[in-house]
């Protein structure tokens, strides 16, 4: 247990354990796209530490780009309102498009993300995201790519924040705040 003002942080998932899974998934992902090429999303900021991993252990012609849309808040509270802030820099028509997240909570953001990337028309649209919390879930989706199922606990580190903070750790750790 480390301890940082009053929050506290437990390990979750090691860094050993995220590198071998993530190599799985990108080993999956090489034999489902056989001969193709892939175009990463990354949904910001969340997913850059795990698109970087993930593109580099992709034995297929690859390119990448990234998505911002508004988080709910500041806080670990959702409203379900999703707005993008930043679109992508080019078509994705025609393209095997995956779609990367660092974790599928309520399922809102990629509920919405889908359906407009989507009507952009690509060849395929498939989900990889790095943590999946399933029993938060308000609207039905599913990763085609998870590389763990976690419980309903809010989790920071390789990419996850908490107000922006804590996004370098190495391990993907549980977050306790004060109370109150
Ligand atoms: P969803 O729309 O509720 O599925 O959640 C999407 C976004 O909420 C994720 O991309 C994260 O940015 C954020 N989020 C959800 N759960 C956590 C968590 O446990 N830690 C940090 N961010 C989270
Ligand atoms: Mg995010």
């Amino acid at each position: 247990m480390t301890e940082l003002g009053r929050e506290k942080l437990k390990v979750l998932i090691r860094r050993a354990a995220i590198q071998k899974r993530v190599r799985e998934v990108a080993h999956q992902i090489t034999k489902d796209f056989k001969g193709q090429r892939v175009h990463l999303v990354g949904v910001l900021k969340g997913a850059c530490i795990f698109l970087s991993d993930l593109v580099r252990e992709i034995s297929l012609e690859t390119s990448i780009d990234f998505i911002a849309v508004s988080s709910y808040g500041k806080d670990k509270q959702t409203s379900g309102q999703v707005r993008v802030l930043k679109d992508l820099d080019s078509s994705i028509e025609g393209l095997n498009v995956i779609l990367v997240e660092d974790i599928l909570d309520t399922g809102l953001t990629l509920n919405y993300l889908l359906r407009i990337l989507q009507q952009r028309k690509p060849s395929a649209l498939r989900v990889a995201a790095l943590l999946d919390k399933p029993s938060r879930r308000i609207k039905e989706v599913k990763g085609d790519y998870v590389g763990f199922t976690i419980p309903n606990e809010f989790v920071v580190g390789y990419g996850l924040d908490y107000s922006e903070r804590y996004r370098n750790l190495k391990d993907v750790c549980i977050l306790s705040l004060p109370p109150d």
